[in-house]
């Protein structure tokens, strides 16, 4: 692609393209809260225009200014690039290097409209899960990319490119942080003042990293989840003729309708956004949109009766959704939802991550921007009423869990009734998290949402890959695994060899796939070898969900599990960036906040491209050995006796590896009659 030539030119400034203002071909965030004052409006201004010659302020002060007055941030929308935003081929790129033009490949699908949530305001996903800052930022970083050889990295910070510096070829090629505070600061209003002023940022997990792989790196988990909610709470392994009942069908929400006709259930999934609605149908993912509730029930029962696999896109408000199933409940005696959850962004509720049932779409985004105060009371309201109708629902044989979107906590914060209570210093609810109830300890053995892109953009590549994924793990399962991972590897199988027929791709040529360190280790050295044969036409890039074994410190979720009080403590994401850095990832990531809100998770992610080369397989063995045992050796010592089996089996495996292990207390009575007479 020739035009990909103007990526190496920088901020177009010369001429100054013409001024863009929002348009309604793509959906676009809610107007952010600043809670600035006017001085600090003025910085962000000043800030702003830290990327522009000094000569052209005049001409673009005055509409950065309107553009924080109107939507609450400087997005410099002039400078969106009027090229198609695409993942493009590895070689299309004007790069030094191999891992520069990755990059730049994993950062154009991340802005992809077919892929990003809000592609103008540089969010892939979650609500708020920015790229960029701005559209400055985003040429800047092309700019340095296709300048960046292999002896220099490119820091990024929270979306500002710091620059070029110089390393080693052996140095990662890009270091990224995003949203990192002093952690007395990490509160959520300095979260919009600082994001207004241009000077932090929200990266989610994979939109800060330039990981995300749209929705399908999210459905094999969903589909893992719905599979293990069957069979734990159903006791099910068929879940024909089943309703699952959530809401969202946004980033990551989206692979809910998509799941749940992959497990063979009905998935009703209410969605307030009819953009965000009529995508997931375009795309082929919700089967049948309703707008009526009387429509909708209708629908529901015919597809229950028929033991009809389908999705169901309610356009609506979840809200009015379970409020009807109760009174359908309460009027025929007929429970209409089995299972059930909610995908709303609930980590950041009051900005638009939430929408209340009092308010239309629109009324609500208006007042979020005139009366956040009101707004805020509506989602308190409209959480407790949520809550209200579940609770009914439950004691009748629904099984609702927390999709680690915060739900349960701001539902409890709200003053909902979720039955909180302290336990081990946490806050415990009355429904689990998917996490570790559901989906099981699979952290602790090692499994993690694995995946990787075929820089090539070739879909034979990706069905290539498949296949020798496929055969690794086959491969894998013969040799023999321990029973506790056997049904683990059984699932995974299952899923890489159905993957291609559910035409899961949007965007670039990706596969998720969970998998155990040896899998992932022994896949990437599958890749490695096909790519030196020939057999793939090009590099593929590793990567993962930062949402890992190793790469999450979230208390509620990732990390919910771990029972020797340093749920809390950030240790194991930071050593965890820090150890992939110097083990061979091409671009490592560490950001607070992502999935459950600011303030609430450190956690990090890394990108590593293979091309056949000797040293692709030395990184591959020794970055993702590392990514994932470490988090398992963390977990090890705080107790988990999964975690201490998969470590014991690692140092065999391994002579280099030698892990502390703890000791355990084979006496409980100890514990407490030590404090007796002290
Ligand atoms: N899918 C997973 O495996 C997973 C894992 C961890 C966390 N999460 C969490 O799930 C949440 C959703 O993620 P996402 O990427 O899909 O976010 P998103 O913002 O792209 O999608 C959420 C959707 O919910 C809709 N919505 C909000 N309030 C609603 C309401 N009351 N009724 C109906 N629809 C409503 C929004 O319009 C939006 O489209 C996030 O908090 C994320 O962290 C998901």
């Amino acid at each position: 692609m020739a035009f990909l030539k103007i990526l190496k030119e920088g901020i177009p400034i010369d001429p100054l393209p013409p001024q863009k203002t929002r348009d309604n071909s793509v959906p676009h965030a809610p107007v952010r809260n600043t809670h600035l004052t006017h001085d600090e409006e003025q910085l962000s201004l000043k800030n702003s225009l830290r990327y522009i010659p000094s000569h052209l302020h005049h001409a673009l002060a005055p509409e950065f200014a309107r553009e924080l007055k109107n939507y609450g941030h400087i997005y410099m929308y002039r400078f969106r690039p009027d090229f198609k935003m695409q993942a493009y081929p590895i070689t299309d790129y004007p790069a030094q290097c191999k891992e520069a033009a990755a990059i730049m490949l994993m950062i154009m699908n991340n802005l992809d409209p077919n892929v990003a949530q809000f592609p103008h305001e540089l969010i892939t996903y979650g609500g708020n899960g920015q790229v960029f800052s701005n559209w400055a930022q985003f040429w800047l970083v092309m700019k340095y990319l296709s300048k960046l050889t292999r002896s220099q990295t490119l820091v990024m910070m929270s979306g500002h490119p710091l620059g070029l510096f110089p390393s080693s070829p052996k140095s990662p090629r890009m270091v990224i942080t995003n949203g990192l505070m002093v952690p007395n600061y990490s509160t959520r209003i300095n979260y919009d003042r600082l994001f207004a002023l241009g000077v932090t940022m929200y990266g989610q997990m994979t939109a800060g990293s330039y990981c995300y792989i749209g929705p399908q790196g999210i459905v094999h988990g969903t589909t893992l989840t719905l599979m293990n909610a069957g069979r734990k709470y159903l006791n099910l392994n068929d879940l024909s003729g089943k309703v699952y009942i959530s809401s969202g069908l946004g980033g990551m929400s989206g692979a809910q309708a998509k799941a749940a006709v992959i497990c063979g259930c009905i998935g009703v999934i209410a969605e307030v956004d009819e953009c965000v609605l009529n995508k997931r149908f375009s795309q082929g993912w919700v089967d049948e949109i309703k707008e009526d509730l009387d429509d909708l029930i209708q629908l529901i029962r015919e597809a229950k009766s028929k033991k009809i696999a389908m999705s169901i896109g309610f356009k609506g408000n979840i809200v009015d959704v379970w409020e009807r199933i109760k009174d359908e409940y309460e009027i025929t005696g007929e429970l209409l939802a089995d299972l059930g959850s909610d995908q709303t962004s609930c980590h950041n509720p009051f900005d638009g991550g939430y929408y209340p049932v009092q308010l239309t779409f629109e009324e609500a985004n208006k007042m979020i921007a005139t009366d956040p105060a009101k707004f805020k009371v509506l989602v308190e309201e409209s959480l407790r009423r949520h809550v209200s109708a579940i609770n009914l629902l439950a004691d009748k044989g629904l099984f609702f869990w927390d999709y680690g979107n915060a739900f349960l906590l701001e539902a409890h914060r709200a003053g909902a009734d979720v039955a909180a209570r302290q336990e081990g210093g946490r806050l415990v609810f009355r429904y689990p998290s998917y996490v570790q109830h559901i989906m099981g300890d699979i952290f602790s053995l090692g499994f993690g949402p694995f995946r990787w892109v075929c820089a090539s953009n070739s879909p034979d590549d990706l069905k290539r890959t498949d296949h020798i994924a496929a055969s690794v793990l086959e491969d894998i399962l013969e040799e023999g695994v321990p029973p506790l991972v056997e049904d683990q590897y059984k699932d995974n199988i299952k899923w890489i060899k159905e993957a291609s027929s559910h035409k899961l791709v949007v965007g670039s040529q990706a596969r998720i796939l969970y998998a155990d360190h040896k899998g992932r280790v022994r896949i990437a050295l599958a890749f490695n070898q096909a790519i030196k044969n020939g057999l793939l036409q090009g590099p593929v890039i590793l990567s993962r969900d930062h949402h890992d074994v190793s790469g999450t410190d979230s208390p509620f979720r990732e990390t919910s599990n771990i029972s020797d009080g340093s749920a809390f403590c950030a240790d194991m994401a930071v050593q965890n960036c820090i150890g992939d850095s110097f083990r061979g990832a091409t671009w490592v990531a560490l950001h607070n906040g992502g999935g459950v809100g600011w303030g609430e998770v450190m956690n990090g992610g890394f990108g590593l491209i293979l091309d056949g080369s000797e040293e692709s397989e030395c990184n591959a063995r020794q970055m993702l050995s590392w990514d994932v045992l470490n988090g398992v050796a963390r977990r090890c010592w705080s107790g988990n006796s999964n975690a201490a089996d998969v470590i014991h089996q690692a140092m065999q495996d391994e002579s280099r590896l030698e892990v502390t292990i703890p000791h355990d207390v084979l006496d409980e009575c100890l514990i407490e009659s030590s404090f007796q007479n002290v």
